[in-house]
């Protein structure tokens, strides 16, 4: 599924990018424009930055599932935050209002 469509950047792209972040170090925090910047890649109207969000905390939480289980209580936190600051509006835009 294209992902990014200035860029044409699939969400397998970011997906396989996100994971090799998290292999060099699975703590850092990871951010579109440092996806991107790894993709050497940049933010054009980044519209699809929400999208790409989602798909890091998909990738992330997935990624500590799978090892060892020692991130339960910082995944609980980082879920918790999430809640509480939402991901649904990004500068004053609806979840709705995507070109993707
Ligand atoms: S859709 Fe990704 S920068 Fe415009």
């Amino acid at each position: 599924m294209l992902i990014c469509h200035c860029n044409i950047i699939t969400e397998k792209e970011i997906e396989q990018t996100i994971i090799g972040l998290l292999d060099e170090d699975p703590w850092q925090l990871i951010v579109p424009a440092k996806v991107y910047h790894a993709m050497r890649k940049r933010g054009r109207c980044c519209g699809c930055f929400p999208n790409v969000v989602e798909t890091i905390i998909r990738v992330t939480e997935n990624y500590h599932a799978r090892s060892e289980g020692s991130g339960a209580d910082h995944l609980d936190r980082v879920r918790g935050l999430r809640v509480q600051y939402g991901s649904r509006f990004h500068e004053r835009r609806s979840a709705d209002h995507r070109a993707a």
